[in-house]
């Protein structure tokens, strides 16, 4: 998730290209550079860290104005934040020069190819590096035809700028899964990943669609299809303020992330799979020697994460036989946990940042654990400090409520505990392939679930005045409820409590009076029976009841007051599907009760102190 701005038109590139780059700030970035037609070159520019130290390179290095340019800010997802892997890259000899959002998938064997039959030396750690060589490789004084054969070569996701230094009136774009929108400015033109970087000048849009390139010139904006046939494209008016724009037009940064989930959870899925098929978990070392020495598994964060971790245990004892643990990060260390060189210690947190889980890992590392993490902030203490990190592509969560972090730590811990299945041959191959086909059927799911947001923000409207509202859940369930319990508080500030639905007789169901609202979690198809049995003792003492269930369940319908349902899949990876309706009812509660739903009060969306 990065952001890309291109301009063209009678001067003021920099400027225009840096004060775009600006307004993009929000989706998070850990560096930024530009490339700037001049003097029949490309000047290029980059810096980690913020916009300004990018400025201050300009102002030091490129002072003349320039005409055409392109800029970028980098979310790292492929080498650290570095000013090597920062974009805008070049070809060899810098007469190309492209930014890059999203993932190119077979990097490697472009950077392979390159390196082997053509001679290229990659200077970056990137996989946006190799769409920079692959252009120069094919272009022949046509920088639109280089582009549109560099992209028949690429897989993954990719929105790409490009510039040739032989053709400084030209920029040319090109898209696949990543966003890309031009704009049409009064004597100039602009491309851009965002509508916020061009708001201030161009308000008529282009929305480019998937296989499309672009050609944009002072002058003009042309679109052409995969075989290069012009194509006529209506304009957009865009009406938002900036403030919305930001937000791509959603009203708070947690529900963009919200419907952001079927891509991030593709985009996780998507490493890629080695020669037999296997899943590839870049970032882990793990042998089958290695797991053949571990004897006991912690799975140690907080929050959210521990929640996924919840899952994460589920998935290891399940598919790799190995005895997992979960702990909460801030007890973790002062209990004297048993760790020793046959201890793996998995830590998971979306910032990296977090004080209590640092700490833990420190703890662990200093035992002679093994770490690995799983980590959506590249670069970031946590992943610094693990011996293996695995990233979740969820890209920037800005909005301090977790949701499409959770669900890509999800992918994360599943695709880790499949490995280590298949690697121990704990797991047979039919199982490995049944739940990789079930997750990988998730994305559409997801998508389909998010069309009933209606049904739920109906719910919402029923049920925003409870001060006092419980989840239950069994077996993944709990996991589960207990983090659509903690969306709910943290955002709408109402008391909401999660249990196993098993404990609720062993004193919680004292608490159960006419009236109360429980949310019961019925997704587990095994457990099912169970839970009916659950919703019927507290349907007895006057409850009300939502149940959650697979879609066409009709037996839950016969207890529950009403029922959300979610998409048929294996229970194994109900957990996905399923928080998604209760991240929805969350925010719809906290928005029906006039909640600063993206910076809920008291909180932080990284929590550096212990
Ligand atoms: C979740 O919505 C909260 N923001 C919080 O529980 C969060 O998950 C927790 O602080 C852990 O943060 P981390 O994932 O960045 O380590």
């Amino acid at each position: 998730m990065c952001g890309i701005v291109g301009y063209i038109g009678g001067g003021g590139a920099k400027h225009i290209i840096i004060d775009g780059l600006k307004r993009l700030e929000y989706r998070g970035y850990d560096s930024a550079g530009i490339a700037l037609a001049a003097d029949g070159r490309l000047a290029v520019e980059k810096a980690v860290g913020r916009i300004a130290n990018l400025e201050a390179r300009l102002a030091e290095v490129s002072a003349e104005d320039s005409h055409a340019g392109i800029g970028h800010t980098r979310w790292a997802t492929h080498g650290a934040p570095s000013r090597a892997n920062a974009h805008p890259h070049t070809n060899a000899d810098g007469t190309i020069a492209i930014v890059h959002n999203g993932i190119i998938e077979n990097y490697a064997e472009l950077k392979e190819r390159l390196t082997a039959e053509h001679g290229v030396r990659f200077r970056s750690e990137t996989d946006s590096e190799a769409v920079a060589h692959l252009i120069g490789l094919f272009y022949e004084g046509d920088l639109l035809a280089a582009v549109n054969r560099a992209a028949r070569e690429l897989r993954g996701t990719y929105s790409v700028c490009a510039m040739a230094a032989a053709e400084p009136d030209k920029i040319v774009a090109v898209r696949k899964d990543a966003p890309l929108i031009a704009g049409l400015g009064e004597n100039c033109n602009f491309l851009a990943s965002d509508i916020p970087a061009l708001l201030k000048y161009a308000r008529m849009i282009y929305l480019i669609e998937n296989n499309e390139t672009v050609l944009v010139t002072r002058n003009e904006i042309s679109i052409f299809n995969e075989k290069m046939e012009k194509v006529k494209r209506d304009v957009f008016h865009v009406t938002w303020d900036a403030d919305a724009a930001e937000k791509g037009g959603y009203d708070h940064f947690m529900r963009k992330e919200i419907f952001e989930q079927p891509a991030g959870v593709a985009e996780t899925l998507n490493r890629g799979s080695d020669e037999n098929g296997a899943i590839k978990l870049d970032g882990i070392s793990l042998t089958k020697r290695d797991l053949e020495h571990i004897e006991r598994v912690y799975i140690v964060a907080c929050g959210t994460a521990s929640h996924a971790g919840l899952v994460g245990k589920f998935a290891i004892e399940r598919f790799a036989r190995i005895p997992t643990e979960v702990d909460i990060a801030s007890e973790f260390r002062y209990r004297e946990p048993y760790i020793n060189a046959k201890t793996l210690f998995i830590c998971i947190s979306q910032s990296g940042e977090t004080l209590d889980t640092l700490a833990a890992l420190r703890e662990a590392k200093s035992r002679g654990a093994r770490v690995l993490s799983v980590v959506n902030v590249v670069g970031s203490s946590v992943a610094r400090e693990s011996d293996d990190v695995f990233y979740t592509r969820a890209g920037p969560e800005i909005a301090v409520a977790s949701t499409k972090a959770f669900t890509t730590q999800l992918v994360c811990m599943y695709l880790i505990a499949l490995y280590m299945g298949r690697t121990l041959g704990t797991l047979p191959d039919a199982e490995y392939e049944r739940v990789l086909l079930e997750l990988g059927q998730l994305p559409d799911k997801l998508t389909l679930l998010l069309e009933d947001e209606p049904k739920i923000r109906d719910i919402a409207k029923r049920i925003y005045k409870n001060e006092r509202i419980f989840f239950i859940g069994r077996g993944n369930d709990v996991s589960v409820a207990l983090e659509g319990s903690l969306k709910l508080k943290e955002i709408s500030y109402i008391h909401s409590f999660a249990i196993a639905a098993g404990e609720l007789k062993h004193g919680t169901i004292a608490l159960i009076e006419q009236g109360s609202l429980v949310i019961a979690l019925a997704s587990q198809d095994r457990l099912f029976e169970k839970m009916l049995s659950n919703i019927e003792e507290v349907k007895a003492r006057g409850a009300r009841v939502i149940g959650l269930a697979k879609a066409g369940n009709r037996e839950i319908e016969k207890l529950a007051d009403e029922v959300i349902y979610i998409p048929v899949c294996a229970d194994e990876v109900t957990p996905i599907p399923a928080v998604v309706p209760l991240q929805l009812l969350a925010y719809h509660v906290a928005k029906l009760r006039g909640c600063d739903i993206d910076k809920p009060k008291n909180l932080a969306k990284a929590v550096t102190v212990e």
